[in-house]
């Protein structure tokens, strides 16, 4: 073991309860330091691996309490909301060393007037969008722009505050429903409305310690939840890694155009970034542009891309967190590919039913190298694996080519036993139509 490794924490709390989370703690768990891992609140399948407790995410009293009952070393953070509650920086005040971006990094990610802001003054290439909390002037502006266009609430919604509007009369509905409705509570208050980027869409994740920062592997989400990119918007319904359309050529004008004048920019703001910087990328005719920056792993992004790093997952986030990430040195990462399939429940994203039994085939019955992420999964009162959430488990499959890896992942879906399952069909589709 090198010095660094020994000085690894012992033990770890990953706070969060989706395929993300399970993900993050597979891959602490076989951190070569041996840690002891613990979770709250966690899913089903997570508690099968470390011991959960009830304390949810957004609890950031009892997360505290928490820490210092279990005398844990070191806070991972999977989800955005209690981040932007401040867990983070609780935890610094208590001299607990954290992953994840206190209250002011998040907000990178809880306001998009905020993150546009700054796109805008630290000329990081991006859509030209204009700020609106009241209805007549947003409505004004709308009929002065080009179709389709974008409205988004600036607040919080969990992937559903975005409209891309193909007409005018969708469009001024998405500002009323927005502005003067209840769907997207204070998230709605005020809104952008944006200009409509054209191409195709990547997840750039990157680790970031103030000036210093590692691109994760590259990957592709499916946001839509049907097949072809139809109907709309979900947190995600499949990713594949590497996505290809990124280029060796392509990353590095990403990297230069927009990863480090977006770190030094945030640095230049004030913030002291410590996390997951994620970066959606629209890669359009006229090069990269920014469509958002989330603080905190992709789900279901982390499920194609942390099983593909060969670099001790707990040696990279330390190092972020300790800031020495220079020390990391550049990633390993294992070759092939990898896909996730997202199985939700029927009528997700909009109402949905819990409580269905799942069904899941034995892991020796699993095709090789084939995982099976809980996200929205509890037990029942009779000790049952039920449904308890839109996206229930995460399928993920490495292999050599991408379509082994799509092949397998789907093997395995066809597998799990549950009256409302649904999954797209199409993950990974157009990179495979394209090779
Ligand atoms: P966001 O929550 O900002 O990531 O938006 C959710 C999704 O809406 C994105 O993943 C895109 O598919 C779409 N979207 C957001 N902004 C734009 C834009 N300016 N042009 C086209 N599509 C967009
Ligand atoms: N998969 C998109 C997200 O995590 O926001």
């Amino acid at each position: 073991m090198s010095s660094s490794q020994t000085s690894l924490p012992r033990s770890l709390l990953v706070v969060g309860s989706g395929g993300r989370e399970h993900a993050l703690v597979r891959a602490l768990v076989a951190s070569p330091a041996a840690p002891r891992v613990i979770c709250a609140p966690g899913n089903a399948g997570i508690a099968e691996e470390v011991t959960c407790f009830p304390i949810a995410a957004d609890d950031v009293p009892g997360l505290v309490a928490l820490v210092q009952r279990e005398q844990i070393a070191f806070v991972v953070v999977g989800p955005e909301v209690p981040l932007s509650l401040g867990l983070a920086d609780r935890l610094r005040e208590l001299n607990i060393p954290v992953y994840g971006p206190g209250a002011d990094g998040a907000r990178l990610e809880a306001s998009k007037i905020f993150t546009k802001q700054i796109l805008l003054k630290h000329r990081i290439p991006t859509a030209p969008a204009a700020f609106f909390s009241a209805i007549e002037p947003a409505i004004t502006y709308l009929r002065t722009r080009s179709l389709p266009i974008v409205v988004k609430a600036d607040g919080l919604a969990a992937g559903k505050g975005v409209v891309v509007a193909q007409s005018l009369e969708e469009a001024e509905a998405a500002v009323r429903e927005m502005l003067a409705g209840e769907k997207f509570g204070a998230a709605g208050r005020q809104l952008l409305i944006e200009d409509c980027l054209f191409g195709e869409e990547t997840s750039i994740l990157v680790v970031v310690s103030g000036h210093d920062y590692v691109i994760l592997p590259t990957s592709q989400d499916h946001k839509r939840i049907g097949d072809g990119d139809t109907g709309p918007n979900t947190g995600g319904m499949g990713t594949y890694s590497p996505a290809e359309v990124v280029t060796p050529e392509l990353l590095a004008r990403i990297d230069q155009e927009i990863v480090r004048p977006s770190v030094h920019a945030i640095a230049a703001e004030g913030i002291a970034f410590c996390g997951t910087l994620f970066i959606g990328i629209m890669l359009t005719p006229a090069g990269p542009s920014v469509i958002e920056y989330n603080t905190r792993f992709g789900d279901p992004e982390t499920q194609v891309v942390l099983p593909r790093l060969a670099t001790d997952l707990l040696a990279l986030l330390w190092a972020a967190a300790c800031g020495r990430l220079p020390a990391v040195g550049p990633l390993a990462v294992k070759p092939g590919y990898a896909v996730c399939v997202v199985i939700a429940a029927r009528g997700y994203p909009d109402a949905y039913a819990k409580g269905d039994i799942i069904t899941l085939p034995a892991p020796d019955a699993l095709p090789p190298a084939t995982t099976i992420y809980h996200a929205g999964t509890a037990k029942n009162a009779a000790g049952q694996l039920v449904t308890n959430g839109g996206r229930v488990l995460g399928v993920t499959a490495l292999a050599p080519t991408l379509r082994a890896a799509a092949e397998r992942a789907y093997a395995a879906c066809d597998q799990v036993r549950c009256a409302t399952k649904y999954f797209r069909r199409d993950i990974a589709a157009r990179q495979l139509t394209r090779s």
